[in-house]
């Protein structure tokens, strides 16, 4: 078991990795009121395990992150005389702690709350940092907080029931995670992808600790996105757009993303052909698509749309290296002709 923590304006969190989902009245604040947020796939596999607390199970999905169903559990919490002593757990994926993060954050202006993080993505990515968003008219996270919750506990164990495409989402952000910090992480990567896709514990669990760290150091030192946390949207200005254009996952979407800001790094001589190469072949190697059979033109359009451009240009994450990331500005006539010629997205 270890435990890693992120600092926060108003409060600190911790995060605990491999600890026992069964354990998690540990980590409760005594004389708190709990109310338990999940979805109806983990309540399915897990409510046995739930502590003894009311339960509000949404859909499944990103389709429920959006704020006119988060109207329906603030009724919940008050149907259930949820005052302010009361402690909101979320047990679920990255979805179900947007929505319990949020939610505890705004009702009665705020309440404090914790996760059971159960999916690959959520330990690694969406619990960790304390962004807490909903949707918007297909806007994503646009409407949100900046709250730290108290603990998240990650099972690694439970991972065992999560479906293998949802896994490969949560090893994009690993990947991420490794290019924009560590090139031995990387090469541990590619190491090891079969024993973490077939989910040996002890190697997923360090794993899953070391991904937690890059991004625990990187959210300690630049919450609130002003600078650092910036390098966290690596792989996610194209992938974004793909994501929206094609409603493919958001961990293909990313692995796409980032195949292509490698490509305009290579393009632009700041990493090497090998490095590019070596890049593709880790993500290929964990089931994630290096290139997609789509006009690029409608993805570069849904992306200029999107991002704000300051004279005709988009910021981009780009590397200098494996785990060495920088921000630059691309000229939209640079990504024109980078889309052109090879036609790929
Ligand atoms: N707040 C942040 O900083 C942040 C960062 C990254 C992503 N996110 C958000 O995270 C969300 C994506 O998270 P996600 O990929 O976990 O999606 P998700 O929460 O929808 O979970 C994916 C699927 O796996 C199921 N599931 C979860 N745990 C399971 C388990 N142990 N066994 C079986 N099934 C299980 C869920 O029911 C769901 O069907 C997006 O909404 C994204 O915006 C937030």
């Amino acid at each position: 078991m270890e435990t890693i923590e992120v600092k926060g304006k108003n409060g600190n969190s911790t995060i605990v990795i491999d600890e026992s989902f069964e354990d998690v009245v540990k980590y409760l604040p005594p004389k708190k009121e709990l109310f338990i947020i999940t979805d109806k796939n983990v309540e399915n596999l897990y409510s046995d395990s739930f502590p003894k607390s009311p339960v509000y199970s949404i859909t499944p999905g990103e389709a429920s992150k959006q704020l006119m169903y988060i109207e329906d559990i603030y009724r919940w919490l008050l149907h259930n005389n949820a005052d302010r002593n009361a402690f909101i757990l979320g047990i679920g994926g990255g979805v179900v702690c947007d929505i319990a993060g949020f939610v505890a954050s705004t009702y009665m202006r705020g309440v404090e709350f914790g996760f059971v993080s159960t999916s690959l993505l959520s330990q690694v990515d969406a619990s960790v940092g304390g962004k807490n968003g909903v949707d918007l008219d297909g806007y994503k996270n646009i409407i949100g907080t900046f709250n730290q919750p108290r603990f998240v506990l990650c099972d690694t164990s439970m991972l065992q029931t999560l479906p293998h495409e949802e896994l490969i989402n949560g090893f994009a952000e690993m990947i991420k995670h490794a290019l924009i910090s560590s090139p031995s992480l990387f090469e541990r990567l590619e190491t090891d992808s079969d024993k973490l896709l077939s989910l040996k514990h002890s190697l997923l669990t360090w794993h899953i600790a070391e991904s937690v760290k890059v991004k625990a150091k990187i959210v300690s030192a630049d919450e609130r996105e002003a600078g650092i946390r910036k390098l966290l949207n690596f792989g996610h200005t194209w992938g974004h757009a793909l994501e929206k254009v094609t409603g493919i996952s958001h961990g293909k979407a990313v692995s796409l993303g980032m195949e292509f800001a490698s490509r305009i790094s290579m393009e632009r001589r700041i990493i090497s052909s090998r490095d590019y190469l070596r890049i593709v072949n880790l993500l290929k190697s964990y089931g994630l698509p290096t290139c997609m059979n789509i006009n690029p033109s409608i993805v570069f359009n849904a992306m200029t749309k999107d991002k704000k451009r300051t004279n005709d240009s988009i910021d981009f994450i780009l590397l200098e290296g494996i785990g060495a990331p920088v921000i630059e500005k691309v000229a939209i006539s640079e990504l024109e002709n980078l889309i052109q010629p090879k036609g790929k997205a």
